[in-house]
């Protein structure tokens, strides 16, 4: 081989190695190129190997003709070697891709419980008289829920208002057996009237409160009776406190829950912890009065009990009745909202069945 012959293998190699190069497609298959012509046992050396033949004279220009192009082909590697890590970049940030364009997934917007959205609605009404809610407990001492109120153990009145008795976590011995004469016994209320005797004996007259809330019962669940129920309390206490504005004040309720030309009545009722008492009546929604199946053709409707508290409960919250006079009432949110929405039976409120509450 003389230097000419060195010359154009030289040459030939530096276009194989410079297309290998550039035909490589990831990092592996550049090594590959690279130890087949740079490497120990690489074509290059190889050459470099086969120069025994070479007359002695030329040998020092094999330097000068080789080492450029090692240089050469080392630094087309190192180049395609930063261009392959960039395209394998660009190739994650391109699977990567988030569009912070696109819209989101919508939020499915819920809506209040017919219940709740009632609750409100009636608080919103009594609110505009200066009535403020009073939150009370639904486990409530047999004290508040009856004593207080005007009915004590032998009562008759107890059975309409029969509950649930909730056992305090066993406590010392003996402690959880009979206790039927305990007045600090615990029970989930029956109402939301000891929500007054708590309200009476924490602030002073003149007062208005509004007592919401889920109450219980011990009842033959149907259409119309439910074990679990919410009802809200009214109570003002305030001297020269009478009749007429109870009168006056539930007459305006109905008209604005029930329309403005709603005819609405009196009647004598009886409970034991108002007196007088009555219960209140509007004509009845399906047949304006005139007697349907929906009023037992009455063409009334009770919506909810009221009276003037009893001086006995005033006296157990604390308030003189020889100076404050007070009126209460207490109605059934669910009844109240079956009216306004024409729902014929309650047990739809709690059974948390999408395609009723949907539609609200
Ligand atoms: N607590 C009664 C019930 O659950 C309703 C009631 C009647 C409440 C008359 C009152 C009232 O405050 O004055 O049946």
């Amino acid at each position: 081989m003389d230097l000419e012959a060195f010359a154009a293998r030289l040459s030939a190699l530096r276009e194989r190695a410079l297309q290998a190069v550039a035909a490589t497609a990831d990092p592996p298959s550049l090594e590959g190129v690279e130890a087949t012509f740079l490497g120990r046992k690489g074509e290059l050396r190889a050459l470099l190997g086969g120069i025994g033949g070479l007359p002695p004279e030329d040998r020092p220009r094999v330097g000068a003709l080789a080492n450029p192009i090692r240089e050469e082909l080392e630094g087309a590697v190192a180049l395609r070697r930063e261009r392959l890590g960039s395209i394998a970049l660009e190739v994650r940030l391109a699977g990567e891709r988030q569009d912070v364009s696109l819209p989101g997934r919508p939020l499915r917007r819920g809506s209040l419980h017919p219940l709740v959205e009632t609750e409100r609605e009636i608080a919103r009404f009594f609110g505009r008289y200066g009535f403020v809610v009073y939150e009370s407990p639904e486990v409530e001492t047999d004290e508040l829920n009856f004593e207080a109120l005007n009915i004590p153990a032998d009562h008759p009145a107890r059975d309409l208002w029969d509950t649930i008795y909730v056992r305090p976590s066993a406590g010392p011995e003996g402690t959880d057996g009979e206790q039927s004469q305990d007045t600090a016994r615990l029970l989930l209320r029956t109402h939301t009237s000891p929500g007054q005797i708590r309200a009476m004996r924490e602030m002073s007259p003149p007062m208005r409160v509004l007592t919401p809330g889920r109450c219980f019962r011990y009842e033959a669940v149907d259409a119309s009776h439910g074990s679990e129920f919410f009802q809200v309390e009214g109570l003002m206490v305030d001297e020269g406190t009478s009749m007429a504005h109870l009168r006056g004040l539930l007459d305006e309720f109905a008209h604005a829950m029930f329309g403005a030309a709603r005819a609405t009545r009196f009647r004598p009722g009886y409970y034991p912890f108002t007196e007088p008492s009555v219960a209140f009546d509007i004509a009845c929604v399906s047949c304006e009065g005139t007697g349907c199946p929906a009023c037992g053709r009455s063409g009334w409707m009770t919506i909810l009990g009221a009276g003037m508290v009893h001086p006995v409960v005033l006296r157990n919250g604390g308030i003189d009745p020889e100076r404050y006079q007070g009126f209460a009432f207490g109605m059934g949110v669910d009844r109240i909202a079956m009216l306004r929405f024409g729902i014929s039976d309650l047990r739809v409120f709690l059974a948390d069945d999408l395609r009723f509450l949907e539609r609200f």
